[in-house]
């Protein structure tokens, strides 16, 4: 039987090349998008099953529909709310709150509603698209101090780290949980020096989940070495 992933923010950028990879792959993926353009899945595919869901909101019977009660191998919580970097003087804290309410909560809450087929599965694996920009050990280094990135995106990426190791802890290896850096995409919302394509991160990422590594939580970064959280 086909192995089941769901990947949110799946109709562009890294989710969208996810989507592509996976399902080229031998898998089942169910796609969730917030709007309802269409999904440039593989053409005609009967593989990917599209979702309307803008992740601030709890899943309902259109997630339950697609799942159709089959066991989750594997949650990809892609979807990304960034903000603009700003002087500390203007920065909107409902801005703050916004990146947080997309890239932590809204993670927490796809994990919450496929908890049940998460468990289903004989090996699933949560994993969280993470930041390089999200570890608090290279801030506090100051490695990335050459970066202008936002307050927002650098707190809510620290922020779904702890939510990687929280979950890990929780679930005990059951499920195990990771924290991915993919690279610097060449995406809407890559930095202006970004350059790897979308695809290659997505290909990474399966050759990742298809590696059978046992370490939860871990935080990495796509084909290169673990990082600090
Ligand atoms: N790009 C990089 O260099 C880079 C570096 C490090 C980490 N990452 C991480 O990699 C992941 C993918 O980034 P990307 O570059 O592919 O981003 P992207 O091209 O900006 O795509 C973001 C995706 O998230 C979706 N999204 C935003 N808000 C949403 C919401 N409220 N509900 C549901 N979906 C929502 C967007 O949907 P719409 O199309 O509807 O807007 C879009 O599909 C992110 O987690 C990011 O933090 C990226």
């Amino acid at each position: 039987m086909k192995k089941l992933a769901v990947i949110t923010g799946a109709n562009r950028g890294l989710g969208r090349s996810l989507v592509q990879e996976f399902s080229a792959s031998g898998w089942n993926v169910i796609a969730i998008t917030r709007s309802p353009e269409v999904l440039k899945a593989r053409a005609g595919s009967t593989d990917v099953l599209k979702v309307q869901l803008d992740v601030r909101f709890e899943p309902g019977p259109e997630l339950a529909e697609a799942l159709n009660g089959r066991p989750v191998d594997l949650l990809i919580n892609n979807a990304v709310q960034g903000a603009p970097h700003a002087e500390l003087g203007t920065i909107r804290a409902d801005g703050v709150l916004n990146a947080v309410d997309v890239n932590v909560a809204g993670p927490l809450r796809l994990v919450q509603f496929l908890l049940p087929n998460l468990l289903e599965a004989p090996d699933p694996i949560i994993i969280n698209v993470s930041s390089r920009l999200g570890s608090l050990d290279a801030q506090s280094n100051r490695d990335f101090s050459c970066l202008s990135t936002s307050y927002a995106y650098k707190i809510s990426k620290a922020a779904q780290n702890m939510l990687t190791v929280s979950l890990a802890q929780d679930l005990h290896g059951r499920i195990r949980c990771w924290a991915v850096h993919p690279g610097k995409l060449a995406t809407a919302m890559g930095q202006t020096d970004a350059s790897k394509d979308p695809r290659s991160a997505a290909r990474q990422m399966r050759e990742l989940v298809d590696s059978g590594d046992r370490a939860s939580p871990r935080f990495c970064s796509l084909g290169e070495q673990d990082l600090h959280w």
